[in-house]
């Protein structure tokens, strides 16, 4: 990473670098660093925005609490926004954060509750009248989305709250919130079960809850479970102390934590943390840390809260576990599109209750870095289950035959001929082994690709080791006879699968631009280039300028200028590299004369006045229309639909139930349709 010295390039940067691996936890479900390493850019952040004032920005990431919505469900407006928690993982600050409550409240003895902070992801269960009406996600905090039909992968939800003689009376409107999260023994029994079918498996429970609870088809194989520990809006009245509140929650028949403490003061706090830092290993779910809470509902208010947390809570996270061990080698991971990750081979360690033997070291400057040497005894960390990562080098231990790291030498000692990408870390097969053409048969068939039914990782390697496919085009030239010389294929599965791929030669020209698999270039990338282009053919031919333009200005300095969303230096430069490979043309001419599509089918973009080109931001239920059929519509005229309101955004359609995007719309002053004003603006094609 680079450290620039100036501050407003910093700041940028670390937004920029924030904001996308939000999006890989939060909607992908697919975090690339710990949580430790996101907590420092973070705080970093943080830092920068309160030294330089002027540079700040609300909608910075150091400021709010990210945004886990994604297309396809309907939002909801939480009553009360659903915060944040400040974190540490000092000692120090949490003693301080009494200490300054302590001070807030002069002379009285301030009570704090303890609680486990899981590991999950955060909702909002919402009864009306003790019923529960609705399941919502975090999402901004604000709004969130509607998961209510997921509830069936829910366990231990109480549809009905209990009312229990003398408890805390069910009250007519609540808002509960809590953490969706999956136990280690059920997250083992789902891998147990990919494993078993040649699948890639799950790399912890807790992107395996958010995945599971962001499947618009509620996924009955997989069983999650919920805590609760806190409310949103709730009327009449409100339970005059959390430590009131834990009993209230746990009457009503709703999963409270199985640690809960109340303590005195900054030591009562201290301790309990050490308490449950003992204690937690046991527990059968992932926990990342300790909640503290100031105990009385009056005090808490009077505390009240930043644009992001509250001032009477702190999350107080532990360090994720380490061992020491020794690096008995360094061996090469190929990916679909031939770059090798280095896997660190470990001689086996207990690591917070698993054998280790194997850990990422993400690539070669990272094993330049660190000067990772083989023979060395590492430190290796686990946090939150996320795949080990190797943290450092005990030095004193090295022995005085270990030499430096030679990617080059490593990659030809294993059989494979290499190539570092020019100006990346990265490096690359010049030749696909095995294992890439696995992987990249796998991807071409995949959901996000030509959704060939049928053609999983199993049945992606067989064709490969069998030698019947080598590039993934040639799947098109499988004939029945073929696929009979399969294991466990028969008449049906056979037939099945040739009917799958006769179905993926129609499908849309995105998916084929995603399948074969240019690097950069992902599912949103593929369908912009698909509006773009219109055909395989014309982005194949694309020349620099047409995929970005470059601007030389009067001294002689370069700017490039983005023709395409989502096509920088770095994709247009990837997407020119690619098709300057032989083989890629060629792909492209056996997928042509395999029959398979290679144009956009949908009708030519700017059909439709006042909509070509203009993006629109879809908000709450569109009762006739529904909002898939709603993008289409806008698609299929040249339109853009986009996720958030901005400057940038020409039109908010608000259907029933807008939340603040409808908000946001009219502060900025953005157009805003109904249903009834969108057909009409669509006029012809609707
Ligand atoms: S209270 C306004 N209590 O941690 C205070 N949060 O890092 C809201 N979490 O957003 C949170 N266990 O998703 C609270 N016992 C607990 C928790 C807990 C896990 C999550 C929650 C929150 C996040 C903050």
């Amino acid at each position: 990473m680079s450290e620039t010295s100036d501050p407003a390039n910093r700041i940028a940067e670390l937004r920029g670098i924030l904001l996308r691996h939000n999006d890989l936890y939060y909607r992908s479900s697919q975090p690339e660093i710990a949580d430790v390493e996101y907590d420092a850019l973070k705080a970093e952040l943080a830092g920068l925005e309160e030294m330089h004032p002027g540079l700040a920005h609300a909608d910075s990431p150091a400021a709010t609490v990210g945004d886990d919505r994604i297309e396809g469900f309907v939002t909801r407006r939480h009553l009360q926004p659903m915060l944040s928690l400040d974190n540490t993982y000092n000692e120090g600050e949490v003693r301080e954060f009494a200490a300054r409550l302590e001070r807030m409240f002069p002379g009285q003895r301030l009570a704090f509750t303890v609680e486990t902070k899981m590991d999950g992801l955060a909702a909002s269960l919402v009864y009306e009248n003790g019923q529960l009406v609705r399941v919502v996600t975090r999402g901004n905090g604000t709004e969130g989305d509607d998961i209510t039909h997921n509830l069936p992968c829910l366990q231990g939800v109480p549809r009905v709250l209990a009312s229990v003689p003398g408890g805390f009376p069910v009250p007519s409107l609540v808002e509960v919130r809590g953490e969706i999260y999956m136990t280690f023994s059920e997250f083992r029994r789902v891998n147990a079960a990919r494993e078993e079918a040649g699948e890639p498996l799950y790399a912890n429970p807790r992107n395996l809850a958010s995945g599971t609870v962001k499947q618009l088809v509620c996924p009955r194989d997989r069983s999650l479970r919920v805590v609760t520990y806190g409310l949103g809006q709730c009327e009449p009245e409100v339970p005059s102390t959390q430590a009131a509140l834990n009993e209230a929650l746990r009457s009503w028949g709703l999963p409270v934590g199985d640690f809960f403490q109340l303590v005195e003061g900054a030591e009562g706090v201290w301790e309990a943390i050490t308490k449950l830092d003992e204690k937690r290993h046991a527990f059968d779910y992932p926990t990342d840390g300790a909640v503290v809470k100031l105990n009385d509902t009056a005090l808490q208010r009077e505390a009240g809260f930043t644009s992001k947390a509250p001032r009477w809570a702190m999350a107080y996270k532990f360090a994720p576990e380490q061992a020491e061990t020794r690096l008995r080698d360094i061996t090469l991971q190929v990916g679909r599109t031939g770059v090798l990750t280095p896997v660190a081979e470990l001689e086996p360690v207990l690591l917070s209750g698993s054998t280790i033997s194997r850990a990422t070291l993400h690539n070669e400057s990272e094993i330049l870095r660190k000067d990772i040497r083989v023979g060395d005894t590492v430190v290796i960390e686990k946090a939150g289950e996320v795949i080990p990562a190797v943290v450092r080098v005990v030095l004193e231990k090295r022995p005085a035959e270990a030499v430096p790291f030679d990617f080059a030498a490593c990659a030809s000692g294993l059989g494979l001929d290499a190539e570092r990408v020019q100006d990346q870390a990265a490096w690359r097969l010049k030749t696909p082994s095995e294992e890439q053409r696995i992987r990249r048969l796998f991807h071409f068939a995949s959901k996000q690709c030509l959704d060939i039914d049928g053609l999983g990782h199993a049945v992606a390697e067989q064709l490969v080791t069998k030698g019947l496919v080598q590039n993934p085009t040639e799947i098109y030239r499988q004939t029945k006879e073929q696929l009979l010389g399969l294991e466990k294929f028969a008449e049906t599965s056979a037939d099945n699968l040739l009917a799958a791929i006769g179905v993926s030669k129609t499908r849309e020209l995105w998916r084929v631009i995603h399948a074969i698999g240019i690097p950069n270039v992902g599912a949103q990338t593929a369908k912009d280039l698909a509006r773009h282009f219109r055909s395989l053919d014309a982005l194949m031919n694309a020349t620099a300028d047409q995929l970005l333009v470059t601007h030389v200005g009067s001294k002689g300095g370069i700017s490039h200028e983005s023709v395409i969303e989502g096509v920088g230096k770095i994709v247009a430069s990837s997407i020119q590299t690619y098709f300057s490979d032989p083989l890629h043309r060629q792909w492209v001419e056996d997928l042509r004369s395999s029959g398979v599509s290679l144009v956009e089918t949908q009708p030519q973009a700017a059909v439709v006045e006042g909509v070509a080109g203009k993006t629109f931001v879809l908000t709450g239920t569109l009762p006739a229309l529904g909002r898939d059929a709603a993008r289409e519509m806008i698609e299929k005229a040249g339109g853009k639909v986009a996720g958030s309101v901005s400057k940038k955004t020409h039109y908010v359609v608000a259907g029933e139930e807008a939340g603040s995007k409808l908000d946001k719309a009219r502060e900025l002053g953005v157009a805003v349709l109904d249903e009834a004003g969108l057909r009409a603006l669509l006029g012809a094609v609707g």
